[in-house]
């Protein structure tokens, strides 16, 4: 039995590097199934309950996605409306009941917190899809695992890093899970770009200052020099009280082209969470970048897909017994032979 067999995954606090490096080997070994070259029914009679209690697109589908890819199936809850948290029944309850269910639980919420007191319910694992503005552990791992992919491919390595995050530092909780997980590597160089109403939280700051690396805080994306990483994040309208008070720093830093070839190296690879605001006020990322090789966006959601089965096959103690329940996929033979 593995360290992860049975646990929740709540918060990336609780990885360490051999830890990310186990889940990165699985993730890998799981490209033929993530591609439907094969199949694997490993979790065949499993159920994942997958409850978003707020919008989703890439989280929600792509855990569907792995555990489907896996063999299990999938119910769904959307929407804080149509289940009965909005009678008033508490976390505690609601997890107690969903967790009869399910073999295992994948779970966004808007309130931080919210998903750690949903665990302590839970008589299944429990996966934290995002919870408010506090943390979104397995955006961060797929984001890591991306930069590793990416950095390898031009010849370098995590340790050594210079990585710029743009934009929403202060709410954008995609950023804080990924710069505590960059923490546990060497000789990191983080450049903050934000307005200083949306800085990235103190307790994230400290943790980087705590851990020797370098620390670059500004308001101005001109100076970003020598990035290997640019990170850029979406204004998060719903943490603001008023869209009024989001729209004062929707379209701060658009990137494009242009943007792009003035201040980053030809090799900077550009990357961003999803969804990105393509609003004509905001274009934070512009459709002009899509040819442009350095932009991983797709690669990175592609990502999320392997990341969430090794996470999946981890947690459900069946990482070793993938290969054991493959068989040929009948789809992918015959569109072989047509293509
Ligand atoms: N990156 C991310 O969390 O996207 P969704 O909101 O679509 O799940």
């Amino acid at each position: 039995m593995s360290q992860f067999t049975g646990n929740h995954v709540l918060s990336v606090n609780q990885f360490d590097r051999d830890a990310i490096e186990k889940i990165f080997h699985v993730a890998h070994s799981m490209e033929p199934y993530a591609r439907r070259q094969k199949r694997t029914t490993v979790l065949d009679g499993a159920i994942l309950g997958n409850l978003f209690f707020e919008p989703s697109t890439r989280t929600r589908v792509s855990f569907g996605t792995a555990f489907n890819l896996l063999g299990g199936e999938v119910r769904e809850t959307t929407g804080m409306s149509s289940s009965a948290l909005a009678k008033g029944e508490s976390l505690f309850d609601t997890a107690r009941v969903l967790s009869g269910y399910s073999d295992i639980i994948a779970m966004r919420h808007p309130q931080a917190g919210s998903v750690a007191e949903f665990s302590e319910g839970s008589r299944v694992p429990v996966l934290n899809g995002g919870d408010g503005a506090n943390e979104h552990p397995t955006q961060a791992l797929l984001d890591l695992f991306t930069i590793k992919r990416e950095l390898e491919y031009n010849g370098k390595q995590i340790d050594g890093l210079h990585i710029a995050m743009i934009g929403d530092l202060r709410y954008g909780r995609t950023v804080h899970s990924l710069s505590k997980l960059l923490c546990l590597y060497k000789n990191i160089h983080f450049t903050l770009i934000s307005p200083k109403e949306l800085a990235m939280p103190d307790n994230v700051i400290s943790a980087i200052e705590n851990a020797g690396h370098k620390l670059t805080v500004t308001n101005q994306i001109e100076g970003v020099v020598n990035a290997d990483i640019c990170y850029q994040t979406r204004i998060q309208e719903e943490r603001f009280t008023s869209q009024a008070e989001a729209n004062k720093y929707r379209g701060r830093f658009r990137l494009n082209q242009s943007i792009y070839t003035r201040h980053f190296q030809s090799k900077t690879v550009i990357m961003h969470p999803l969804p990105r605001d393509s609003r004509m006020e905001a274009n934070e990322l512009d459709n002009d970048l899509n040819s442009n090789p350095n932009l991983a966006i797709f690669r990175q959601a592609d990502n999320g897909v392997l990341v969430r089965m090794a996470l999946f096959a981890l947690t459900l103690g069946v990482d070793d017994l993938v290969s054991k329940y493959e068989r040929e996929v009948v789809w992918y033979t015959n569109k072989s032979q047509s293509l």
